[in-house]
């Protein structure tokens, strides 16, 4: 942990200290950045305690480094932040701060660098380095953070019961931090958040969904949701995920956990990706269990009809967690909608047609389905899993083969609604629709290749059924006689 001192010896920390001397006023680094060094992770976002004005020693600070500076100046919150090449430097006086019940604005006022530490957050947030002439590099180390550092604990410097009734989002970021750095939370904080969950409806949801995102972004996401529920968080800002928990047994027959279940999935997917929204439709696939649950004397417990109810529900859910309203909502929804569809690929037959449907329904998303579909598999039964994963690669490779041939993934109508509207002298219809549809279904079942040529023909033919006349044979396609096309398709 000693290495920590070649780091503030460098840019930018010495420009800071040059600063300090120069206007008299001692500063320190603090928070997330020291903690980060400390533990030997890298990061250019660093915060700096004042003590006096932020803002003005930010303005001497700026004009110090000349042109390589960006700084903006937040004259309400008495802060200011300055970009240094890839450094990014926040600068506040050190403050006191009191909240009041029911509000998270606090009253601020000037303190001593001790009163801005014991409202910090956790000790492993609190610890400072003085960058002073007279104790240059030195670790300020109040509440014994250093200890929590290496015994991997999350704790409050003071009273949990004020620490989070001060900022009860602190009560998500306990979990988050326990969840990204692998830490566990003491005793008496972890009791402090079951006590004071119901603060949580005074923060943000934005402000949820940052700190949930953080969790979900992490290599072991299932630490922070067993926590969120545990504490009696996660029934309060995410209730239908809590809904999944649980086993019914009717006539000795039990379905699994669902949301155990779900938690597993979830780990296994962040085995293969980094795609937060991919992650997030691992969380979501199998939402709608709950509400699709019924019990069949023959079959046993069933879930007909979850992805489509749980792509339904996506966007309220969304909604819900101040999750984006946009195209990663609508990619969840496609997951969710899709999931079953290639382990039913993988009970059956592997068919062209149907792999081509699913490569027309799921386009470029198909791969991240096939991860997610893998992942879903959690089964305790190792000759079944071996089985679904021996058959999933023979999907996969089927998928290959029929998109090399067919270009299904990213589907373009063959013929397009102008020609069909020319040649027949349509105008837009319903009509010009089916015959689309006719064409696009003939070559999912493979009756004609996705190509112009092939396509034409069936055209003609499909549209001659319909009572359709050729009105403009401008667009053909292209060798051999129409006639001869499509005497071969009928
Ligand atoms: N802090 C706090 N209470 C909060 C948020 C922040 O006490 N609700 C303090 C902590 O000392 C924290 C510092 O402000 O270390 C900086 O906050 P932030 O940048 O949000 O977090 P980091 O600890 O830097 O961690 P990360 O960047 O991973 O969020």
């Amino acid at each position: 942990m000693s290495e920590y001192k070649q780091n503030i010896n460098k840019e930018p920390f010495k420009a800071v200290a040059n600063t300090a001397q120069q206007l008299n006023t001692p500063v320190y680094v603090i928070g997330g950045y020291v903690r980060d060094l400390l533990l030997g992770r890298k990061s250019k976002d660093v915060d700096f305690v004042v003590a006096g004005s932020g803002i003005d020693f930010a303005r001497s600070l700026a004009q110090s480094m000349g042109n390589d500076t960006e700084a903006k100046y937040f004259e309400n919150f008495g802060t200011a932040m300055i970009r240094y090449k890839s450094w990014e430097l926040e600068f506040v006086g050190a403050r006191k701060e009191s909240y009041r019940k029911n509000s998270r604005k606090p009253i601020v006022e000037n303190g001593t660098l001790l009163d801005d530490l014991k409202r910090r957050d956790f000790t492993i947030n609190a610890l400072s380095i003085s960058l002073n002439k007279e104790d240059f590099g030195q670790l300020h180390d109040e509440f014994n953070g250093l200890e929590d550092l290496e015994n991997k604990i999350i704790r409050t410097p003071l009273d949990p019961d004020i620490t989070f009734s001060d900022d009860p989002l602190r009560m998500m970021r306990a979990i988050r931090f326990a969840t990204q750095l692998g830490f566990s939370i003491e005793k008496n904080t972890l009791k402090a958040i079951e006590r004071n969950k119901n603060r949580i409806s005074i923060v943000s949801g934005e402000r949820v969904a940052d700190e949930l995102n953080k969790i979900v972004g992490s290599n072991k996401p299932s630490v922070g949701f067993l926590l969120l529920e545990k504490t009696g968080l996660l029934k309060l800002i995410f209730p239908a995920f809590t809904d999944l928990k649980g086993v019914e047994v009717i006539n000795k027959r039990a379905h699994k956990d669902n949301f155990y279940h779900t938690l597993k999935v979830l780990d296994n997917i962040c085995l293969t990706t980094d795609n937060l929204w991919l992650r997030w439709a691992a969380i979501m696939h199998d939402i709608a269990k709950p509400v699709t649950k019924r019990y069949d004397d023959k079959a046993g417990w069933t879930f007909h009809g979850h992805e489509f109810v749980g792509a339904k529900m996506v966007p309220r859910l969304f909604k819900k967690l101040k999750l984006p309203l946009n195209e990663k909502m609508h990619y969840v929804q496609k997951m969710v909608l899709l999931h079953l569809r290639p382990i039913i690929l993988a009970e059956d037959v592997v068919t062209d047609s149907a792999v081509r449907r699913l490569l027309f329904d799921a386009g470029e998303e198909v791969d991240d389905l096939m991860l997610l579909c893998e992942a879903d598999i959690t089964s305790k039964n190792e000759v079944k899993v071996k089985r679904y994963l021996k058959n999933f690669q023979l999907v996969r490779q089927k998928l290959k083969e029929v998109e090399e041939k067919d270009r299904i993934r990213n589907w373009q109508p063959p013929i397009s609604g102008e020609i069909i509207m020319e040649t027949f002298g349509l105008s837009p219809s319903k009509t010009v629709g089916d015959i689309k549809t006719g064409i696009r279904e003939a070559i999912l079942d493979g009756l004609i290749h996705n190509s112009y040529e092939e396509a034409y023909p069936y055209m003609l033919k499909i549209a001659r059924e319909m009572g359709l006349e050729v009105k403009d044979s401008h667009y053909t396609s292209g060798s051999g006689s129409e006639e001869n096309k499509e005497q071969k398709l009928s």
